[in-house]
């Protein structure tokens, strides 16, 4: 086969062998903006609950502009109780700033994404470039979420409880309970 050759001064991307070394006991987040959790989420955070020993849930918020429907602290809380069973192996935070100064700040060396359909792929792609520019260390890993959920996301999920609809199985059930707090608040100040 041909090799093709590398041009002269040209750096050479491999990481090098002195960062090859296996990860003893590695620290891996999973970002998101939570608003809320999913059992999309939920099936995520298991799957990698088999790879990892520990796995920090990590609420991004903007404090100058998140259109949320729940505060960090209650998307905080809510991924708490989804992981009331695991003990420590869940640890649910929440952060400002960059993710990768985050991941720095406790120590952590691997970040986990979900990926649904191919169209997740193109986001997610450019994030992982724009992480791996900024901490070339840390390291994206991907989990592909289970088939039943290839269509959920928070952002559709919400839309769809606001106006009425159906969303069993794709929230936990508390999830559900407080998608109707809100929404019947809303509709009470609306009344005013
Ligand atoms: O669940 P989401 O909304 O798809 O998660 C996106 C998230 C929160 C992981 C991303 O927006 C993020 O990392 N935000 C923190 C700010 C940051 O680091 N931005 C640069 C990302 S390349």
């Amino acid at each position: 086969m041909p090799t093709r050759k590398r041009a002269k001064g040209s750096p050479v991307r491999a990481v090098p062998a002195r960062e090859t070394e296996t990860l003893e006991e590695p620290v891996a987040i999973y970002p998101g903006s939570f608003d809320p959790i999913t059992n999309g989420h939920i099936d995520i955070i298991r799957r990698a609950l088999r790879v990892f020993p520990r796995v920090t849930v990590a609420v991004a918020y903007n404090p100058n502009k998140d259109a949320a429907m729940f505060t960090p602290a209650e998307r905080v809380a809510m991924i708490r109780q989804a992981f009331a069973d695991v003990g420590e192996r869940v640890v649910a935070d929440s952060f400002t700033g960059l993710l990768v100064d985050y991941a720095e700040r406790i120590g952590a060396q691997v970040l986990i994404r979900g990926l649904r359909a191919v169209s997740d792929f193109e986001y997610e792609f450019q994030m992982t470039m724009m992480n791996r520019h900024l901490k070339p260390k840390i390291e994206t890993v991907f989990m592909m979420a289970g088939e039943q959920y290839f269509y959920t996301s928070s952002r559709l999920v919400k839309e769809v409880a606001t106006f009425g609809g159906d969303v069993r199985n794709l929230v936990p059930e508390f999830v559900l309970q407080r998608f109707g707090e809100r929404i019947t608040k809303k509709a009470g100040e609306k009344r005013v």
